[in-house]
């Protein structure tokens, strides 16, 4: 080809680019859409946007540091490093000292050079690998029961299986301090829920006996130790109740496996119940066993059936195999160190007797893994939190709306790892700095102190 054959070429491209790009802008004027009603939408418009920054532009003018997200430097147990120092922690769910045990450490790694970081997909079409189903066995033997099914996340496990399991027509009776992913997999069933008073289990009994009838499943949705305020339910009657009105009982063990019965086996073993009395044991692989992720444990029947159909273990990810291979790791740990369980519940127990001579509200905490400081505002329990970081204790706060505002709280979580030294210390400094903040008067008086 030519120099002019060429030149003529590269016209005749231009022109036919030109009359293309013409015709998609006539079209798109032809097409045009009609004008949106609001041309650009804010997120600051959003009410609940709108709140939050008034309760952060609040914080900042009692001069109040957000405690929250506070970034750490390395693992957290009894102790955890913040901005290069070394701080007392009273905030990890690291409840028996496993994260980081290098038995856990050396089964993550070894699993992961073997495995990679990922196994790409469902396990349905991604298959299996070994460690799935040795971590299935193996949680499935701690919670006395035939099976279990790991998924991804804890929250994601409780919404799935609940949001699989009920529907519309049946009723779902919670307790009012279930964790918030219990209360979400009810919403997403589309099943009535209704809450019973916090470990009132006569006004459990009351709700079953006139409503009972009017449902078809019903399930009753309680925590093994609750998060917030270390108590557990009387498992034993609880049992007996869903036995007489012929429900399901699901318990959600994030923060009692490990920490509640002799060997850490959990609130049945603290109560002596048969496992298999319950039909849906939950709980999370985040905390006692020191890695990411939750699972279901039960029947077979129950189990096979959530993992061909629960659209959380269907449609997600399988469980990476590090993270496999540290719970594996964790859980049988816990099983062959039982002393472990024991430090924690000694542990548990001082600091709640230290504190109920300190005179601090510890609510109706029994004194194992998780021991609230209530302090009665949020802002006094930010402020709580902040001057106990100043005196080297890292232990957060818990304010409107994860508690009621009287309740704003500081949550103290007790591992196997804190020495009795920094258990006495803790209780010594919250109620030191309790009664000077005290002095200072309330939230509002160090609010108007603060505006003057
Ligand atoms: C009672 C309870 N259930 C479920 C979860 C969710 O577990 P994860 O954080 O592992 O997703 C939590 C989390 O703290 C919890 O406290």
């Amino acid at each position: 080809m030519g120099a002019d054959d060429r030149a003529k070429l590269m016209d005749s491209l231009k022109a036919t680019r030109r009359s293309a790009r013409g015709r998609k802008a006539d079209a798109t004027v032809s097409q045009k859409a009609p004008a949106p009603k609001r041309k650009v939408f804010d997120f600051r418009e959003l009410p609940q946007i709108k709140q939050l920054q008034m309760h952060r532009a609040a914080a900042d003018m009692m001069g109040i540091e957000n405690p929250f997200f506070r970034p750490h430097d390395g693992l957290a147990a009894g102790t955890s490093i913040i901005g290069g120092s070394n701080y007392d922690n009273f905030a990890s769910y690291n409840y028996l000292g496993l994260n980081g045990h290098p038995e856990v450490n050396a089964a993550a790694k070894s699993a992961l050079e073997k495995f990679g970081t990922s196994v790409s997909a469902s396990r349905i079409v991604a298959g299996e690998r070994p460690f799935h189903a040795e971590l299935e066995a193996v949680l499935a033997r701690v919670h006395g029961v035939e099976s279990s099914i790991v998924m991804v996340s804890g929250h994601a496990t409780n919404v799935t299986t609940i949001g699989h399991l009920m529907q519309k027509g049946d009723l779902v009776l919670t307790d009012s301090f279930v964790h918030n992913s219990i209360a979400e997999g009810v919403r997403l069933s589309g099943a009535t829920r209704m809450n019973f008073p916090h470990d009132d289990l006569d006004a459990l009994e009351k709700m079953l006996s006139d409503q009972r009838h009017k449902f078809d499943k019903v399930l009753i949705a309680v925590e093994g130790l609750y998060s917030m305020d270390g108590d557990f339910p009387d498992l034993k009657r609880v049992v007996k109740l869903k036995q007489a009105y012929d429900c399901w009982l699901m318990v959600d063990e994030a923060h009692s496996i490990g920490v509640l019965g002799k060997s850490g086996k959990g609130i049945a073993e603290h109560f002596d119940i048969d496992p298999t009395e319950v039909e849906i044991w939950m709980g999370t692989l985040s905390k006692t066993f020191s890695s990411c992720g939750g699972y279901i444990a039960g029947s077979k029947v129950l189990c096979d059936y959530l993992r061909v159909s629960a659209p959380g273990f269907v449609f997600s990810v399988g469980l990476s195999a590090a993270l496999a291979g540290a719970a594996i790791a964790s859980a049988e740990l816990l099983e062959r160190e039982p002393e472990r369980v024991e430090k924690l519940q000694q542990n548990g127990s001082l600091f709640l007797k230290l504190a109920r001579e300190a005179g601090l509200n510890t609510g109706p905490s029994a004194g194992y893994a998780v021991i609230p400081v209530i302090v009665g505002d949020s802002a006094g329990a930010a402020t709580l939190s902040n001057r106990l970081l100043a005196k080297g204790i890292n232990a957060l706060p818990i304010i409107f709306p994860a508690v009621p505002e009287k309740s704003a709280r500081i949550r103290f979580f007790i591992t196997s790892e804190h020495t009795e030294d920094q258990i006495a210390r803790a209780v010594s400094t919250t109620a030191a700095e309790l009664d000077a903040m005290r002095a200072d008067g309330t939230a509002v008086d160090r609010l108007i102190k603060a505006a003057r």
